[in-house]
């Protein structure tokens, strides 16, 4: 298992790199990071939010196999947008509405340095985009108005008080 970071976390906004090594390591993080996301009920999760600012996220939707993306590119977004409820394991406890395009093609390495091309529709188009952000630095959030991302943030403090107060006490 490893550490969630969350929001303020300065990981979460750096510019993620390029990965290059497709090794035994790169396919641990991988598994951790797999199993880090079905132990905290996520749908993905991206390599900065367990403090790897390298271009790697990870996708489990339901019954479906997880899926592992490495230095993914978003290629195509369709015209049509949808909004859809978003969460993210680095702002526990809230949630909120974001507009997006309904349909992406993302291109990407599997964890063989293999590369591959998909074309998504529903909540994985939606996870892929969420989770690619984060390797840009970029959060739901941040996608909101700016009175509706204060409520978020605002409800997401009131949420997690102890945590937060635990969290710069250094525990
Ligand atoms: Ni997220």
């Amino acid at each position: 298992m490893l550490d969630i970071y969350t929001l303020g976390d300065e990981v979460l906004r750096e510019k993620c790199k390029e990965i290059t090594k497709f090794d035994a390591a790169l396919k641990m993080l991988a598994d951790a990071m797999i199993e880090t996301m079905d132990e905290a009920d996520g749908v993905g999760l991206a390599g900065p939010q367990v403090g790897v600012p390298e271009k790697i996220f990870v996708i489990h939707i339901g019954d479906d196999e997880p899926m592992v993306f490495i230095n993914p590119e978003i290629i195509e977004t369709t015209i049509e947008e949808c909004p859809y409820e978003e969460g993210c394991l680095s702002i526990p406890g809230v949630y909120h509405e974001v507009i997006r395009p309904a349909g992406v093609t993302v291109q990407a390495q599997d964890v063989n340095g293999k590369a591959f091309t998909l074309k998504a529709d529903g909540l994985l188009a939606r996870a892929i985009q969420h989770e690619n952000d984060h390797l840009s630095g970029v959060l739901y959030i941040d996608h909101l108005p700016e009175s509706e991302q204060k409520s978020v943030i605002r409800s997401y403090e009131r949420k997690n008080r102890s945590r937060l107060k635990a969290k710069k006490r250094g525990v």
